[in-house]
């Protein structure tokens, strides 16, 4: 198994292994974590999204299709900060991360 990285949940401070390289919230859902969406991780809902506070670098690129979605549901000022959606975000190191309404399943 590939090693796993820390993403720190806040305010809640749930913290959450990703192994490297894989989806933030497809493997919050496997550890048992339900994520706040709409569209079950069709990049569609741009409820998902977070802030990232910390670790930017250590995520995938952002595709157009997650630009699209979060220009659409969030507005232009949402490409102005690090956020990103869950449901697209690769994780490359540790993160801490912003959002509220994750809890434990
Ligand atoms: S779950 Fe809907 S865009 Fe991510």
């Amino acid at each position: 198994m590939a090693s796993a990285h820390t993403v720190t949940i806040e305010p809640s401070g749930i913290e959450t292994p990703v192994p490297h390289g894989e989806n933030l919230m497809q493997s919050a859902r496997a550890e048992g974590l339900w994520w706040p969406n709409q569209c079950d991780m069709q990049c569609r809902c741009a409820g998902c999204f977070v802030l990232i506070l910390e670790g930017a670098e250590r995520t995938s690129q952002m595709g157009r299709a997650e630009r699209e979605a979060l220009l659409n549901q969030r507005g232009r000022n949402a490409l102005d900060q690090p956020v990103r959606l869950a449901c697209q975000l690769g994780v490359y190191g540790d993160l801490t991360v912003r959002k509220t309404g994750v809890r434990r399943a």
